[in-house]
């Protein structure tokens, strides 16, 4: 097997941070707003580098459709729905108005308000309630990790060909190496189960805790 080339320092990881799209005062605001009203739980938030990376890969989609699983405070969201067009539509899907309504306020301020539906409930009975024919240009799977292939399974059928999904945490913190608990075990099923899906063909990136883009054929 071919070794990685580049061991990821946390200098280099600085300045991959600092030469890619760094985020806007919106961005760096929410950031900092969910590390200082939200300190136990501000690891749930995507990195910037990620945020960078969502609205751009939204922009080369051309994504009009997009579901988002695991909204959090809404630095995720907000990357997609800047990367749409105005007539974009997302549907955001969380079970926490606490936590969502920090997103929504962030939302009006960038502006991107009128292009996120945001869903209160259980995400897969919401996913379930989406119309199943395929229409989706975009999806995100960001929350918990023991229902991922659920959320794969709901969401895959949905995607338009060439459409794509997006599922965070798939090195889940170098823990897929040597599973413990329930969610390492968990994320280690789904990126098995994944790399078998002939619906879809996928990369793993090492950006953030690791991205899978999926891309439906
Ligand atoms: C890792 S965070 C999402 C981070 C977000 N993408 C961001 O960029 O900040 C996971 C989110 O999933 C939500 N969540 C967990 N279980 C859920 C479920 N069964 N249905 C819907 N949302 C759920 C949590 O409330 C939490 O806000």
């Amino acid at each position: 097997m071919t070794k990685s080339l580049l061991p990821l320092t946390d200098e280099l990881h600085d300045y991959l941070v600092a030469h890619g799209s760094t985020p806007d005062e919106i961005a760096r605001e929410l950031i900092e707003e969910t590390e200082a009203v939200l300190p136990d739980v501000v690891n749930m938030q995507i990195a910037p580098e990620q945020a960078a990376f969502l609205t751009m890969v939204t922009q080369m989609v051309g994504v009009r459709q997009a579901v988002e699983v695991g909204t959090f405070t809404g630095l995720s969201s907000l990357a997609i729905a800047r990367g749409m067009a105005p007539e974009g539509r997302l549907i955001c899907l969380d079970i926490s108005d606490e936590y969502t309504a920090i997103a929504r306020r962030y939302w009006q301020r960038a502006g991107v308000a009128d292009r996120i539906d945001l869903r209160i409930g259980q995400a897969l009975d919401e996913l379930r309630k989406l119309p199943t024919e395929p229409h989706l240009d975009l999806a995100f799977i960001d929350a918990d990790k023991t229902s991922y292939p659920l959320y794969w399974d709901e969401l895959v059928p949905r995607l338009r060909p060439g459409g794509v999904v997006l599922v965070d945490n798939t090195l889940w913190y170098g823990r897929v190496l040597a599973p413990v608990s329930e969610d390492d075990r968990a994320v280690v099923a789904f990126n098995d189960r994944v790399l078998d899906d002939e619906r879809v063909d996928l990369v793993l990136l090492p950006i953030g805790d690791g991205v899978t883009l999926a891309r439906r054929r």
